[in-house]
């Protein structure tokens, strides 16, 4: 079943398969002064629930999740920024959950995680009850950023938020990395694949990878030319 989460297989057309008697549901929860989406992703069958990048604030998340009777088996950081990870070491604490983060960020996560960790490698799968989660490298934000894809959603962190792309890293090549996640790793996700960016920046706080098709400027570009100007333009 995880075979159809391939970014590879998605060159072939294949798609997601759904699973009606136990869908994946997603709680979104918008926390800081960033306004960060912190989600938890949760099988509802398996009593079990992935974080995707929790921010400082750990308790509203950890109450939600036993509200929804869910156990957090598995953090997810889309990257290493502080916004993102800086309830990491509480979180571990309370759950034991393992932790995931890119191995390209690895470095930039140590600087103040200093807790276990598994550094994971480009199309990593994990389990969620009867369903595969994915983890798609996606860098240009950072250079380990990472989507998490499962069950016709997306969760891309900084890298593509509603209606912007978020800043490039700075090291030189960055733009050159966000281009080729723009270029390549989304055009395998289908038209209907809903997304949740890390922030609530945008218009609405979810949208869909044929939205952003759409109406996203930096994903009008057909080049790197095009992309780069469009970006400091
Ligand atoms: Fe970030």
């Amino acid at each position: 079943m995880s075979d159809e989460l391939s970014p590879s297989d998605r060159a072939h057309g294949s798609s997601f398969v759904a699973h009606p008697s136990d869908p994946l549901f997603v709680e979104q929860l918008r926390l800081g002064p960033l306004w960060n989406f912190v989600y938890l992703v949760g099988s509802r069958a398996a009593g079990e629930a992935i974080v995707i990048d929790p921010g400082a604030e750990v308790e509203p998340v950890l109450e939600r999740a036993a509200a929804l009777g869910l156990r957090a088996v598995a953090v997810v950081a889309t990257h290493f920024h502080t916004d993102h990870t800086a309830g990491l070491e509480a979180l571990v604490r309370r759950t034991g959950a393992e932790v995931l983060i890119h191995h390209e960020d690895e470095a930039g996560l140590r600087r103040h995680y200093g807790g276990p960790l598994r550094a994971v490698a480009d199309e990593e799968r994990l389990r969620l009850g009867d369903h595969a989660v994915a983890l798609w490298h996606a860098p240009g934000h950072t250079p380990g950023s990472q989507w998490v894809v499962a069950d016709g959603a997306v969760f891309t962190g900084d890298a593509l938020m509603v209606g912007c792309v978020g800043r490039t890293g700075s090291e030189p090549e960055a733009a050159e990395r966000m281009w080729w996640t723009m270029s390549d790793r989304l055009p395998r996700l289908p038209a209907a694949t809903l997304l949740y960016p890390g922030h609530d920046y945008g218009p609405e706080p979810v949208s869909t990878v044929e939205r952003e098709r759409e109406r996203n400027p930096a994903l009008r570009a057909g080049s790197l030319q095009e992309f780069c100007a469009l970006l400091t333009g």
